[in-house]
């Protein structure tokens, strides 16, 4: 497999401000990359570009503006072509928020401000960039999707639309790109969770089940790799033009637990998932675990209690570093 260098290369990141978007820029602004590291948060984002050293000879630059916005973002790409004086090689579309709602509470307001960031403005950003991209002969285009890409969960249906909305698209987009011997190469992320502020910035509107401090809370106990770690295995991945890059051990794990289980994950993900996304509910039945659907169901009471077994051991299994806080998911 091809291995390829960033030395040399113009990088653009989104969602540079803050967790897995800040990493990935030091991490490639430490393999002499340029990087146009862009957020909507000024301050965060010329943090992230002092932390690379940036300041010092402009190899990285901040940019601020709304991925959300489709002609801010086309002018950027304009703007950036320009100011580094050369295509771009590499969009990492990575900005991205939390919605908690379920579908019969949702407002229109939130689904569209998060499908406004997690999905057009991946689509955004890979159309803006795409021509420059071909152009440098060299191009990579990087959608960040989620483990909410494979899998869905109670209260996150907007979040879930996004996410296998941009593995969709992606995976046409490569598809695409090889069928037109284009050169550009394309990957879509899946992290698992990852310690960054995104449970702190999410929107939860849900009367169903959780407030913000309790999710706070879940998201830091379930949450098994450090954004360093996760820029790397990210980048890593892109050097091998990996068109799927699962990132940490939960990750890995769900990717395996949809491919073996089917449509059974759904009863799965219900058991393991409800009683930490309903919490404190005053609605006891949504914390309970759910009647399993007749096409879902494990036929029988002990076929449904190995789906479980199973489902608890390929956490621990998978998680190879941090097999503790791994289970922790389960507790
Ligand atoms: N943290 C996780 O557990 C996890 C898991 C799966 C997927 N992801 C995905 O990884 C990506 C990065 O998330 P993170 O965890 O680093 O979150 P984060 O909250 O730490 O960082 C997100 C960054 O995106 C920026 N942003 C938000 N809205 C924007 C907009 N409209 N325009 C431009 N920038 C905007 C924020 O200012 C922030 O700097 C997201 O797409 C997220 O959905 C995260």
């Amino acid at each position: 497999m091809i291995s390829k260098s960033f030395q040399g290369k113009l990088a653009v990141v989104t969602g540079a401000g803050s967790g897995i978007g800040r990493k990935l820029v030091l991490n490639l602004a430490r393999q002499g990359c340029e990087v146009a590291a862009c957020d909507i948060q000024r301050e965060a984002v010329e943090e992230t570009v002092a932390l690379a050293g940036g300041g010092r000879d402009d190899r990285v630059r901040a940019y601020v503006f709304d991925v959300a916005d489709r002609e801010a973002f086309f002018r950027h790409a304009d703007l950036i072509k320009s100011d580094f004086g050369r295509p771009a090689n590499l969009i990492i579309n990575n900005a991205g928020v939390g919605l908690g709602a379920s579908v019969r509470e949702m407002r229109w307001e939130d689904f569209e401000w998060l499908m406004g960031i997690n999905f057009w403005g991946v689509c955004y950003g890979t159309q803006a960039f795409l021509p420059q991209l071909i152009e440098s002969g060299d191009g990579h285009v990087v959608n960040v999707s989620s483990i909410y890409g494979m899998i869905s969960g109670p209260l996150t249906s907007a979040y879930n639309a996004a996410k296998f909305g941009v593995r969709g698209y992606t995976e046409s987009l490569r598809i695409e790109m090889r069928a037109e011997r284009l050169p550009v190469e394309v990957s879509c992320v899946h992290p698992g969770g990852i310690r960054t502020n995104i449970a702190k910035t999410s929107r939860l509107t849900t009367t169903a089940g959780l407030d913000q401090a309790d999710f706070s809370k879940w998201f830091e106990r379930i949450t098994l790799t450090s954004p360093d770690k996760a820029a790397a295995i990210i980048i890593d991945g892109i050097r091998h033009n990996r068109p799927r890059i699962l990132v940490g051990p939960d990750a890995r794990v769900i990717d395996l637990m949809q491919r073996t289980l089917g449509i059974r994950y759904q009863w799965v993900a219900g058991v393991l998932l409800n009683p930490l996304m309903y919490g404190k509910s005053k609605n006891a039945a949504a914390a309970s675990p759910p009647p399993a659907p007749a096409s879902a169901e494990p036929a029988t009471k002990s076929a449904r209690k190995r789906a479980v077994k199973n489902a608890k051991s390929l956490v621990t299994d998978g998680a190879e570093a941090e097999p503790e806080s791994a289970a922790c998911i389960l507790r």
